[in-house]
């Protein structure tokens, strides 16, 4: 059983206060973790407080219902106990920042207890062998970036790469060949908040040079690499319509555009591409070209069962990515796993542009199967992840 759960504040890679959680077992367990933070964060979202007051409202609710009760290793115990410490639907109370890092706390010290990996006590003994495709965000703005692309994310999807290391390596050969690119150009770009370039050049430019980079690297390492996009779209939409440095697109516009950039780069991914209230939109755009390219909700389903049930019944997507942040806790991040892959929707395991040394989702990802994982290229709380995932797949954790 759990025997101590501490909580204190550390930094996360914007500077800023989150919350991280030790737990201990009887049995001599111990595990700890960390919760990140969004910066484009879904209107939907569980509510992330500030860590001090997280902390607080966390000793006073929920420690005194998990110590010498729950034991580490009931997943469900756990959550329910954080849920009713809560009392409310999206974790004001304690804050999800502190929800999810006991959650992923204690998975880890019931893993420690069996003397398991976290992968495999998540995923179990008859968990698939599959590995996750890494998504790796090279060139940014939006949000995450000031004067630079409109578009938050562009991510190398190294779609035929032979293994998880080598998929990985692409991705930051890519992040560099993008470098030498932005250098032959004189142009000077900064880095946003999850290390991808910042360049204070246009959407057009940035998919030009992006595009080239990936055909370069392709050819380097001999396997497909192809390219897609965090669009974050619910950010640009404002007064009914998408807002770019260059104009305004109304809504069938911006289906249009979207549809003409699947078809022109081959897109592998698009995520977010429209308000996170437009169901209907997403529909018409996945009905479009959703037989060629990943149409990916994240602020528009925020890792909710009751929002994915709802795209699922308007056909409004093919995949979602997962954030346990969004949500907090894992159970109800399993739960949405679940509900996707019933569904055949693809599940994108995701860090946030805040983010810790914490390797949890690493975990998560081959523990759930997967089919991709989001968390960046070459800054060290994203290497972080990426490193853990090379160690699992050597099976070196
Ligand atoms: P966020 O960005 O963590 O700032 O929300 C990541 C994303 O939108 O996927
Ligand atoms: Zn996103």
């Amino acid at each position: 059983r759990i025997s101590s759960v501490s909580l204190r504040r550390v930094l996360d890679s914007r500077g800023n206060a989150t919350v991280e959680a030790d737990v201990l077992t009887d049995a001599g367990g111990f595990g700890r973790a960390a919760a990140p933070s969004g910066a484009s964060t879904g209107e939907f979202e569980a509510i992330e407080l500030p860590a001090q007051e997280a902390i607080a409202n966390a000793r006073e609710h929920a420690v005194p219902r998990l110590v010498d009760t729950v034991y580490a290793g009931d997943q469900r115990a756990v959550d329910n106990a954080l849920r009713a410490a809560d009392g409310t639907d999206d974790f004001s109370e304690i804050g999800a920042n502190s929800a999810v890092a006991i959650s992923m706390a204690a998975a880890k010290a019931g893993a420690d207890t069996l003397g398991a990996p976290l992968y495999q006590h998540l995923g179990g003994a008859f968990r698939g062998d599959n590995f996750p495709i890494p998504l790796g965000n090279v060139v940014g703005g939006g949000e995450h970036a000031k004067d630079a692309t409109d578009i938050q994310e562009f991510l190398s999807a190294p779609v035929g790469a032979p293994s998880v290391e080598e998929a990985v390596f692409a991705n930051a050969a890519v992040h560099a060949a993008i470098g030498d690119i932005f250098d032959e150009r004189d142009i000077g770009a900064g880095k946003g908040d999850e290390g991808a370039w910042a360049p204070p050049i246009d959407d057009e430019e940035a998919f030009e040079i992006v595009d080239e980079a990936v055909s370069q690297v392709a050819d380097e390492v001999g396997f497909e690499i192809k390219f897609g996009l965090d669009m974050a779209a619910a950010e640009m939409y404002e007064n009914g319509a998408y807002q770019y440095s260059d104009g305004e697109k109304s809504t069938d516009e911006q289906i249009e555009y979207v549809a003409d950039l699947v078809e022109e780069y081959d897109l592998a991914y698009v995520e977010d591409p429209l308000d996170e209230n437009d169901y209907e939109a997403f529909a018409e755009l996945t009905e479009q070209v959703g037989d060629q390219t990943l149409i990916c909700g994240d602020d528009l389903f925020v890792t909710n069962v009751s929002r994915l049930q709802d795209g699922i019944d308007a056909n409004a997507a093919n995949s979602i990515l997962i954030k346990p942040n969004q949500i907090g806790s894992l159970s109800d991040t399993f739960d949405a796993i679940e509900l996707a892959v019933e569904n055949g929707y693809e599940t994108i395991i995701s860090h946030r542009s805040g983010e810790t040394e914490d390797t949890t989702i690493a975990h998560l990802a081959v523990a759930t199967d997967a089919d991709y994982i989001k968390t960046g290229t070459v800054a060290g709380e994203r290497t972080a992840k990426l490193n853990e995932l090379i160690r699992i797949a050597d099976d070196a954790v």
